[in-house]
């Protein structure tokens, strides 16, 4: 079918065969589907949506439309999650390890942070000497031999989602359930993974702010995986607080070696990321169940296991071969770093929320984030030390990590505006678990 006989389909809310949605993506890559057409197909999707089967066409075609990686000489083990994006959401440092240590793969293909969510590439990038663009043997050799590796997205898997996203970005198309779904899964899918465990972030700080929006992006993620042959659960994570206490790039290294270590306490964040290391190993069957699943991942982090596989990715990626016994001599460390505390803190004290987001753009007005794609950031600075939902009212809100005052001055304003009161009540970090 012709392209545009494909949009006019789409328009008229006539069903479009896989076959179609297969000549459209291959258009795009070999550009006999202009801009325009892209563009035009992307807002009647967005106004009509799309039905499961033809997402999975769309999704299976956008990740057919470049490399897709073969792990079949490590077995069924080979494994990965997507977080939707948070503040504080530094999940992936600690999970990946734990999984790897627990006898699974995990060749976890990042992003870079772009408006208030923060990337884990960045956080990687604060470790001198560690490559987030290894060539592919290095990366399958530490994949094979650490049993996981984390690094950046190589313009050869699913190549028509940029252009596709490229285009949505700036026609007010990126808020659809279909397109969002085949964007993610085409990515996940051309990594060539077994199974996949979806964080899908519910709260002030979340890609979907509100539960019902959530819902049904998780349910379609799951049913498209499912219908594309990747076995996928979802869990729904609560984003109404950061889930780390830091957001940046260094301090969220930090407080993820803590857990790794042992040290500290981040009860939600350990929460969080054992929920999802143990459906991570019961969806390739390192374990029977999601409770065996959370055995072995409880094991796996008590004992240092998944301590000593973070410490040998990032040796094999290039960082220093001390980093988890020594990472205060090799993490910056930003000029100013002084408490922040709030006068009226006595309203705020055990029933203290913040919205999120809030927080997210005080790391950017720090220097820590982006807000376009080509920006260089600061990786000392950011927020840590952050005042749980039972805090006192009375001890530091935070700690800031600045380059200088004016920044520091900017960052602390809004982090006290963020500053909101809660019901009191801790809600359950894991509110949903949603299979096919
Ligand atoms: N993340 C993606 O990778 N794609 C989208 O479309 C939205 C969020």
């Amino acid at each position: 079918m012709l392209p545009q006989e494909i949009v006019r389909a789409k328009r008229d809310r006539q069903p479009l065969e896989a076959r179609d949605i297969g000549d459209f993506i291959a258009g795009v890559m070999d550009k006999s589907v202009t801009k325009e057409q892209i563009a035009a197909l992307a807002m009647a999707v967005y106004l009509n949506g799309m039905s499961r089967d033809e997402a999975v066409a769309l999704t299976t075609a956008m990740r057919d439309s470049g490399t897709v990686l073969d792990w079949s000489d490590l077995g069924p083990a080979v494994v990965d999650k997507h977080s939707t994006g948070g503040v504080g959401d530094n999940v992936s440092l600690i999970l990946a390890p734990i999984v790897a240590a627990c006898g699974g793969y995990v060749p976890m293909i990042s992003g870079r942070g772009l408006g208030h969510t923060g990337g884990t590439l960045d956080k990687f990038e604060s470790i001198p000497g560690y490559n987030v663009t290894p060539d592919d043997e290095v990366f399958r050799r530490v994949v094979k031999e650490v049993g996981c590796a984390i690094i950046g997205q190589t313009g050869s898997l699913a190549p028509a989602d940029k252009v596709i996203y490229g285009i949505r970005d700036v026609t007010a198309t990126v808020e659809s359930v279909p397109l969002i779904t085949a964007s993610i899964l085409s990515k996940k899918l051309a990594a060539g993974l077994k199974g996949l465990v979806l964080d899908v972030k519910v709260g002030s700080g979340a890609f979907m702010a509100d539960e019902a929006a959530a819902r049904e992006l998780a349910t379609s993620l799951v049913e498209v995986a499912n219908g594309a042959g990747m076995p996928t659960v979802a869990l729904l994570t609560d984003m109404d607080h950061p889930l780390a206490n830091a957001a940046g790039n260094a301090v969220e290294v930090r407080s993820a070696v803590n857990v790794l270590r042992g040290n500290g306490s981040e009860p939600r964040l350990r929460e969080i990321t054992l929920a999802l290391a143990a459906e991570m190993l019961a969806i390739v069957g390192i374990a029977d169940s999601a409770e065996e699943g959370l055995r072995k991942s409880q094991e796996a982090l008590s004992s240092g296991a998944a301590a000593e596989r973070f410490g040998q990715m990032v040796s094999a990626l290039g960082g220093p071969s001390d980093f988890i016994e020594q990472m205060d001599e090799h993490l910056p460390v930003a000029p100013i770093v002084r408490d922040l505390t709030l006068e009226n803190g006595a309203e705020y004290a055990g029933r203290l929320s913040f919205d999120t987001r809030q927080l997210g753009l005080a790391v950017i007005e720090l220097g820590g984030g982006r807000t376009r794609s080509e920006d260089n950031i600061d990786h000392a600075v950011g927020l840590s030390d952050l005042a749980s939902r039972t805090w006192d009212g009375s001890s530091p809100l935070c700690r800031i990590h600045a380059r200088d005052e004016a920044t520091f001055q900017k960052a602390a304003d809004r982090v006290r505006r963020a500053v909101r009161q809660g019901g009191g009540q801790t809600p359950s970090s894991v509110s949903e678990r949603i299979t096919a």
